[in-house]
C-alpha cells in the first residue's frame, strides 16, 4: 500500500510538473518534479524511520531503566535477605551455643554430684568393710577355731553381729543358747560355749538340707556335743496377732530358762513378719534378764515386728546396735 501511495505521489508530481512547464519542455519538467517528489517522499520516509528508531530507542531505554530498577530491587532484597540471614545465623549460633553451654554445665554438675555420691558410697562401703574386718579380727582373737570357718555375711550373720553374739555368750555364761535359723552362727556360738566349759546351744532349723549342713560343720569343728540342730518344720502357730507360720513348737518342749536367743529365721518368704512369733512363743521359756538379738532389724518387716513386741510386752526393753544390717538387742525384765 505504501509503495502504491509512493508511486501515486511521484506520478502526481510528474503530471503537475509536466502541466506547469509543458510549453518549454514538459518532459524534463515532469522528471524534475517527479525527482523532487521522490526526494520529498524519501526525506519523509527517512524521517518516519528515524522517528520509529527513536521510539524504539525510547522503549528500549525505558525497558533498560525498568530492568535496572528490577536489578536494584533484586540486589536490595538479596542484601536484605543476606542481612536477615546473617542476623538469624548469629541468633541461632548464640542460642545454640547458650543451649550447649547450659547443657554442658548441667552435665558437669551431674557428673560432679554423681562422682561425689559415688565417692561417699565408696567411703561408706570401705568404712563398713573395715568395721567387719575389725569384728572378724576380734572374733578370731576371742575364739580359737579348730577348722575352716564357714563364710559370714549374706545369708549368714555378719561379723559385727557375730561378735556381739559371741561376746554376749562369753559375758553371760548361759546354760542354754537358742537360735532360730542355723548356720555359721551356730558354729561361733558353740565355740563360745565350748570356751566357757559349760552350757549348750540349740538351733532350730526348718530345712533338712541346712540342718544336715550345720550338723556336718559342727562335726568338723568337734562341737557336736555342745550344739544341737533341731529340725523344726514350718507349721501354724497361734500368737496374739493371730495364726502364724513358724517353727514347729514341738522342738521347744524340753527347753526352759533360755538366757541368750538369736532370732535369724525363719526366712522372710515364710510369712509376713516371719520372725514375729519368736517373742510370744518363747516368752514362757526365757530366763529373767535374758538377751535376744534380732538380726536385720533395719528392714521394714523387722521394724514392724519390734513395734508388735513392744505393744504386747512393754517391759521388754530394746536398743539398736549399729551393725551393717541393724541388730536389735532386747532384754527380758528381771522381775
Ligand atoms: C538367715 S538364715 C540363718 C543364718 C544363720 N543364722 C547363719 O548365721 O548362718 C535363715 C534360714 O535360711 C536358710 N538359709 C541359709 N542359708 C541360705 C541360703 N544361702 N539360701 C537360702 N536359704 C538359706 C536356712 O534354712 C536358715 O535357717
Amino acid at each position: 500500500m505504501r509503495l502504491v501511495g509512493l508511486i501515486a505521489v511521484v506520478l502526481a508530481a510528474a503530471v503537475l510538473g509536466g502541466l506547469a512547464g509543458w510549453r518549454a519542455d514538459w518532459a524534463a519538467s515532469a522528471i524534475a518534479a517527479a525527482g523532487f517528489a521522490v526526494l520529498i517522499v524519501g526525506l519523509w520516509w527517512v524521517r518516519a524511520r528515524l522517528n520509529a528508531v527513536r521510539k524504539h530507542q525510547r522503549t528500549m531505554l525505558r525497558l533498560i531503566e525498568s530492568m535496572q530498577r528490577q536489578q536494584k530491587a533484586v540486589a536490595s532484597s538479596v542484601a536484605a535477605a543476606d542481612r536477615a540471614h546473617r542476623v538469624e545465623t548469629k541468633h541461632a549460633y548464640r542460642s545454640v551455643s547458650k543451649a550447649v553451654e547450659s547443657r554442658t554445665n548441667t552435665l558437669a554438675k551431674q557428673i560432679e554430684q554423681t562422682a561425689e555420691a559415688e565417692a561417699d558410697r565408696s567411703r561408706r562401703q570401705a568404712d563398713r568393710m573395715f568395721r567387719q574386718l575389725e569384728a572378724l579380727q576380734n572374733l578370731y582373737h576371742l575364739i580359737q577355731v579348730r577348722h575352716e570357718m564357714p563364710p559370714s555375711r549374706g545369708w549368714a550373720l555378719s561379723p559385727d553381729v557375730l561378735l556381739s553374739y559371741v561376746q554376749e555368750i562369753l559375758d553371760r555364761h548361759p546354760r542354754t543358747v537358742l537360735e532360730c535359723g542355723s548356720g555359721a552362727s551356730t558354729i561361733w556360738a558353740a565355740y563360745a560355749v565350748d570356751k566357757l566349759g559349760a552350757g549348750r546351744v540349740v538351733a532350730l532349723e526348718h530345712d533338712q538340707q541346712f540342718a544336715d549342713q550345720t550338723r556336718a560343720m559342727l562335726d568338723d569343728h568337734g562341737l557336736s556335743e555342745i550344739a544341737e540342730v533341731r529340725l523344726a518344720p514350718i507349721a501354724p502357730v497361734e500368737v496374739p496377732a493371730g495364726t502364724w507360720q513358724w517353727y514347729d513348737t514341738a522342738a521347744l518342749k524340753d527347753l526352759h530358762d533360755v538366757e541368750v536367743v538369736l532370732i535369724d529365721g525363719p526366712p522372710k518368704p515364710t510369712h509376713e513378719q516371719a520372725r514375729y512369733p519368736a517373742v510370744p512363743v518363747l516368752r514362757d521359756i526365757l530366763a529373767p534378764g535374758a538377751v535376744l538379738l534380732l538380726d536385720d532389724a533395719d528392714r521394714p518387716d523387722e521394724q514392724a515386728i519390734l513395734r508388735r513386741w513392744q505393744s504386747e510386752w512393754p517391759e521388754l526393753t530394746w536398743t539398736k546396735l549399729a551393725h551393717e544390717k541393724g541388730t536389735a538387742r532386747l532384754v527380758v525384765p528381771t522381775a
